[in-house]
């Protein structure tokens, strides 16, 4: 599916935000250990988290959608190994949450998923996974990945060589399965989601202690179940109606039940540095997660130098960061962002790539980008490539808005897989964003 996004006079309305796709993710697979009948609202019905949802299923799980909501039941039966593959198509945050569960429960099973997640770098889960006694076949690194099995040991301590969310829930979750303690220590504080819905339920553990600078440590102790739980918006798919509302002439847009939990909403605090008019609102507590509603107004931006310790923090922002930098006057820099080449696309090549037809000043790093954007708008002649990217593809169909003649976007599927009625809500504000051929 092809779209294109035309330019548009201005933006405006009220728009709720979508479920947040990490815990969405997280809330089934928690769920899944947690063992007993719970209703789940907010769920994000979208390709990741349904992949979850279904190879959960595979493993045993009751767990069914009606309605807009999740119900997970309590089973008889605790263990299975599937009988066939589990498919976790575009997910790497399924793929790595699920081999640590399966990994912890110590049954077999056989992880797959599409063309992008095939070739995505696995080892960061599978070394500390063998290293804690898991038997883990896999082609070279990457899936498909055979789980063969194997008891884990209780007191792990892995001290991570990079920072990943998706690598410590991976551990913790493993530990969880298992019923053991586990200590990991990450070098910069990536999203605490996990943490967080541990500690909602109950579970023991400590982490964010700034005199411990990223130690997370979980001790043995089950989980206590609830009969509900409410998943927040996510900040994600917030960014883009953001950066939206930002670039377009007189526009005031107001976005509902955003996640803002610290570990996540960077992207506001660098859009302020850039001279945005943005507010928070109505902030309250929902399940453990910071929840608000967000203000937005059309402004004026400024390049700036991205704070090195942010970017965890704004990972999954930077494609749509990088059209505020477009857009903005001056040079917004960058740098220790490699984490960007190994997400689902190679993201700082798709941006570059991207930021080339449009004709943006730009320069490429190994580990980043600096952009030096223009405050007028642009003429495109080329299509752009979302190389399968949903946040790639979303980020190119914003920047349509600052467009003479409009912005094609070849290859938006992908949108599916985060935010699947991207297209209708953006019209709903005034965006003009259509099927091409
Ligand atoms: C995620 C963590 C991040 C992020 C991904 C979702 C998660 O990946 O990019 O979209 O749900 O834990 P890493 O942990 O690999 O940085």
């Amino acid at each position: 599916m092809n779209l294109i996004s035309h330019q548009i006079n201005s933006l405006s309305g009220e728009v709720i935000c979508p479920g947040d796709k990490s815990i969405s993710q997280r809330i089934l697979i928690i769920g899944f250990l947690l063992n007993s009948d719970m209703e789940v609202k907010g769920f994000l019905d979208a390709e990741d988290p349904n992949s979850t949802l279904i190879a959960l299923n595979g493993i045993g799980a009751s767990i069914k959608k009606d309605n807009g909501l999740i119900y997970l039941s309590k089973r008889d039966d605790y263990l299975k190994s599937p009988s066939k593959d589990l498919n976790l198509g575009n997910s790497g945050t399924g793929m790595r949450l699920i081999l640590g569960l399966i990994s912890g429960l110590g049954i077999n099973a056989t992880l797959v998923g599409d063309q992008s997640l095939s070739n995505r770098p696995m080892s960061r889960v599978i070394d500390p996974l063998r290293a804690m006694g898991v038997g883990i076949e896999s082609n070279d690194g990457k899936a498909p990945i055979k789980v063969l099995g194997g008891d884990i040991c209780n007191n792990f301590e892995y001290e991570m060589p990079i920072a990943s969310a998706q690598v410590k829930s991976c551990l913790m979750i493993a530990a969880l399965a298992a019923n053991y303690a586990i200590s990991i220590k990450e070098p910069k504080k990536s999203r605490d989601h996990t943490e967080r819905m541990i500690e909602y339920f109950k579970g023991d553990i400590k982490y964010g202690d700034n005199q411990n600078k990223g130690l997370i440590k979980l001790n043995n102790k089950d989980l206590i179940p609830k009969e509900s739980y409410d998943i927040v918006g996510d900040f994600s798919s917030a960014s883009f109606i953001i950066v939206a509302a930002l670039v377009s002439p007189e526009s005031k847009v107001i976005i509902k039940n955003v996640g803002l939990n610290p570990t996540r909403n960077g992207l506001l605090k660098v859009l302020t540095l850039m001279g945005a008019d943005i507010e928070t609102k109505n902030v309250k507590n929902i399940c453990n997660e910071e929840s608000g509603d967000i203000l937005v107004k059309s402004s004026n931006l400024n390049g700036v130098d991205i704070p090195e310790d942010i970017i965890p923090n704004i990972i999954d922002e930077i494609p749509i960061l990088s059209i505020a930098a477009a857009f903005a006057e001056g040079t917004t820099n960058i740098k220790n962002a490699a984490e960007l080449r190994v997400k689902e696309s190679d993201r700082i090549n798709a941006i570059a790539e991207g930021l080339k037809k449009l004709h943006i000043n730009h320069e490429v790093f190994d580990d980043g980008l600096s952009i030096t954007g223009t405050t007028g708008f642009v003429e495109i002649n080329e299509e752009i490539n979302s190389f399968d990217d949903h946040r790639i593809a979303m980020s190119f169909l914003i920047a349509g808005i600052r467009s003479k003649n409009g912005v094609r976007v070849k290859n938006c599927k992908n949108i599916e897989t985060s935010f699947p009625y991207f297209k209708d809500i953006m019209n709903s504000l005034g965006m003009k964003i259509n099927e091409k051929d």
